[in-house]
């Protein structure tokens, strides 16, 4: 008879070990599922979110639009207001995001009167054209942040501020 034979005692003690682990896996698996499934969920990409302004009534003045949207953050859900400047030009709709680039500070339209018409930022006195454009020897290394535009049955509708490298 060999050394190495298994007990009775040892033979039952592996096999309720590995039937009890593969039932308390069966049971954990759905818990962890639910428990870590928000975090997993991919974010519904390319939704455009409604304003409240009339492509109608844009000119090729700058014009601050606010909207708000509900933001998903893995298990809380949050209403969140975002703005825009937003203006034409040669019919085209320009939609910039109003957070510097410099430290995340927010720019207004045509406030520093020593500098018309241009972004102004009051932080560490960034300026921007216009366009979005930082201005060579202000704070921001990068032009603003624009919003993808729709228009559906007059109104404005903004996507997400994507970053852009040239203008
Ligand atoms: S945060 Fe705008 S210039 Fe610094």
């Amino acid at each position: 008879m060999s050394k190495n034979r298994v007990s009775r005692r040892q033979f039952l003690s592996y096999t309720l070990t590995g039937v009890g682990g593969f039932m308390a896996a069966g049971m954990l698996m759905p818990m962890v599922r639910f428990a870590v499934d928000p975090v997993l969920k991919k974010e519904a990409g390319g939704n455009f979110i409604p304003t409240k302004q009339k492509v109608a009534d844009l000119t090729d003045q700058p014009v601050r639009v606010d909207f708000t949207f509900k933001q998903k953050d893995a298990w809380y859900e949050s209403d969140v207001t975002n703005t825009a400047w937003v203006y034409k030009e040669g019919g085209k709709i320009v939609a910039l995001s109003p957070i510097c680039k410099h430290l995340g500070c927010t720019v207004n339209w045509n406030t520093d009167k020593a500098h018309p018409n241009q972004f102004f930022c009051p932080c560490h006195f960034g300026r921007y054209e216009k366009n979005g454009k930082n201005i060579p020897g202000t704070p921001p290394p990068q032009p603003l942040d624009t919003y993808p535009v729709q228009e559906k049955d007059g109104y404005l509708y903004l996507g997400k501020a994507q970053p852009r490298t040239e203008v």
